[in-house]
């Protein structure tokens, strides 16, 4: 297994749309060892691949204490969304910045396993945010441009701040 480099924003390549997955083979298998290893090692609970710069429509979540209840999502597809959700929502692509994001309470997604498997799962309150922000990565969208444009302004000016002190 490897650790993967995560795209920071506001690198362009976050907004590239990802295609669908049509071979589940060794290749993907690996993929999703890393992007997991990765994604403990952050750590996060969720990471799209569209972050480690593979543009091919593939998401992990895992929202357990004990990081042993891996979620693979490949070729999600939301089919229905109701209720409304308000939290504070994190990116490994956007380091130190948190904010609150209204979202879908409730969402009823099709995808399929990491074996190519079709599924649908039911998601409510964290697991149905996760979704949909990881959702939104394949879409080339990242959450701090579901801001209002005066936040956005002032977490793009911190981040080209903290960039310099790391140069
Ligand atoms: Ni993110």
């Amino acid at each position: 297994m490897a650790l993967l480099n995560i795209l920071h924003y506001p690198d362009e390549r976050l907004h590239k749309i990802a295609s669908p997955i049509r071979e589940f083979g060794p290749e993907l298998q690996q993929l999703i060892a890393d992007m997991a290893e990765t994604m403990y090692a952050a750590p996060g609970i969720g990471l799209a691949a569209t972050q480690v710069d593979r543009h091919i429509r593939l998401l992990i979540i895992d929202l357990s204490e004990e990081k042993n209840a891996l979620q693979v999502l490949i070729n999600p597809e939301i089919l229905s969304m109701d209720g409304e959700i308000t939290g504070e929502e994190g990116c490994l692509s956007v380091p130190g910045i948190y904010e609150e994001v209204t979202r879908a309470e409730h969402i009823v997604v099709r995808a399929q396993d990491q074996h190519g498997t079709a599924f649908e799962l039911e998601a409510t309150g964290l697991l149905a945010v996760c979704i949909q922000h990881e959702i939104d990565h394949l879409n080339g969208r990242v959450f701090v441009e579901k801001l209002s444009r005066l936040k956005f302004n002032r977490i793009v000016q911190k981040l080209k701040k903290s960039q310099k002190k790391n140069m």
